[in-house]
């Protein structure tokens, strides 16, 4: 089966087998030693972190690079752990500020620089003085702000809004997004200068269908902290349940896992000790068949037999991709909408 090709080296011994990267992440003051593991099972992401490691040594600015919910923010953190330096991590999503306040939320304001500037306030940059700013979702920073941006990364100086002041900063800039930063910069979306400025080092975290070994000891790891969390039973999947966790695509990664598992775990009846597939997913339930190519190399089976197999698992795998959003899936598998729907009714999705 499939999953056999993903698995790394021992999957049977999960619990001994599990990379605890226990230094630091997740580990915050209030949290347990349970909460505490980074599963970096896969060679890919042992790669990534030696990557982290020696990252963090310098004060090079690293460029994250990952779907939503591959775990940037926790590899952006650790970069500024094991760095060592004194000052804060600071955060910014740059989506959520709106434009006429980039500036002055990055690099701080005067009072009476703008009519709700009521005091003298210190921007992000300076918040993280001596530490990391972390600039997330770095492609939606207003085109406006772009070229303080820059001036930043040049010079490492700044000018509040209202003020004609220089100040020095020196904060460790990472940025990250779900956007090739590249294929903003073609679109003139992003300045080129900036770009090569901001991508010192790139680091690509690596999708979690990518690494179904992570994807298993992950969510068993999950299940069992939720069911303790959730003061209910020790909780196992069953086999179809493993299936269909590791067959579907997981668009939203590592957080949507933590999703449909804390999910299954609160909707579970007190009493119940195993998690099914339906339980996993209740209403859209995800092609959970093997890859069809044993079946389709099996000599005893109709040409038929062989279409209807590859056609299952085909339409299975866009609908899960797609999150059962009919008008994608169609345009991926080029057929019309009732088609899509007699397929859906002939294979029992
Ligand atoms: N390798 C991992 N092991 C355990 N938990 C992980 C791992 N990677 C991510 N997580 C968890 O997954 C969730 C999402 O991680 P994080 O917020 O860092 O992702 P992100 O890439 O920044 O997502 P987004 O693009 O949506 O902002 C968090 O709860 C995080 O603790
Ligand atoms: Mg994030």
């Amino acid at each position: 089966m499939e999953i056999n090709e993903y698995r790394c080296n021992s999957i049977h011994n999960v619990h001994s087998e599990i990379f605890f990267f226990e230094r630091s992440f997740f580990m915050s003051k209030n949290q347990s030693r349970d909460e505490q593991k980074f599963i970096a099972e896969h060679p890919k992401m042992k790669k990534l972190l030696e990557q982290v490691e020696k990252a963090a040594k310098s004060r090079a600015t690293v460029y994250l690079y990952g779907e939503t919910g591959t775990g940037k923010e926790v590899i952006a953190k650790e970069i500024h752990t094991l760095s060592g330096c004194k000052g804060k991590f600071v955060a910014v999503n740059c989506a959520s500020i709106p434009e006429n306040l980039v500036e002055s939320m990055l690099f701080g304001h005067k009072k009476g620089a703008f009519t709700t500037a009521f005091q003298d306030q210190k921007g992000k940059f300076e918040e993280a003085e001596n530490g990391t700013i972390f600039l997330d979702e770095i492609t939606e920073i207003p085109k406006a702000a772009q070229p303080d941006l820059l001036r930043v990364t040049q010079e490492k100086e700044i000018t509040p809004v209202g003020s004609n002041k220089v100040i020095k900063v020196n904060a460790r800039i990472i940025t990250a997004t779900n956007k090739d930063l590249l294929d903003e910069v073609e679109k003139g979306e992003f300045r080129k200068d900036l770009y090569y400025r901001l991508n010192v080092i790139r680091l690509n975290i690596p999708l979690l269908r990518e690494r179904k070994c992570d994807l298993e000891v992950l969510a068993k790891l999950l299940l069992e902290k939720f069911a303790r969390e959730e003061n209910k039973k020790t909780m196992t999947f069953s086999e179809d349940a493993i299936s269909i966790l590791m067959s579907y695509e997981w668009p939203g990664n590592v957080r949507e896992l933590e999703n449909v598992i804390l999910r299954a775990v609160v909707m579970a009846d007190d009493d119940t000790t195993t998690l099914r597939k339906n339980d996993l997913f209740p209403e859209r339930i995800p092609d959970s068949s093997p890859p069809p190519i044993q079946a389709v190399e099996d000599s005893s089976k109709s040409l038929q037999e062989k279409v209807n197999v590859l056609e299952k698992f085909e339409v299975g795998k866009s609908l899960s991709k797609h999150k059962w959003v009919k008008v994608r899936v169609c345009k991926e598998l080029d057929i019309t909408r009732p088609r899509l729907d007699r397929l859906i009714k002939k294979h029992k999705f």
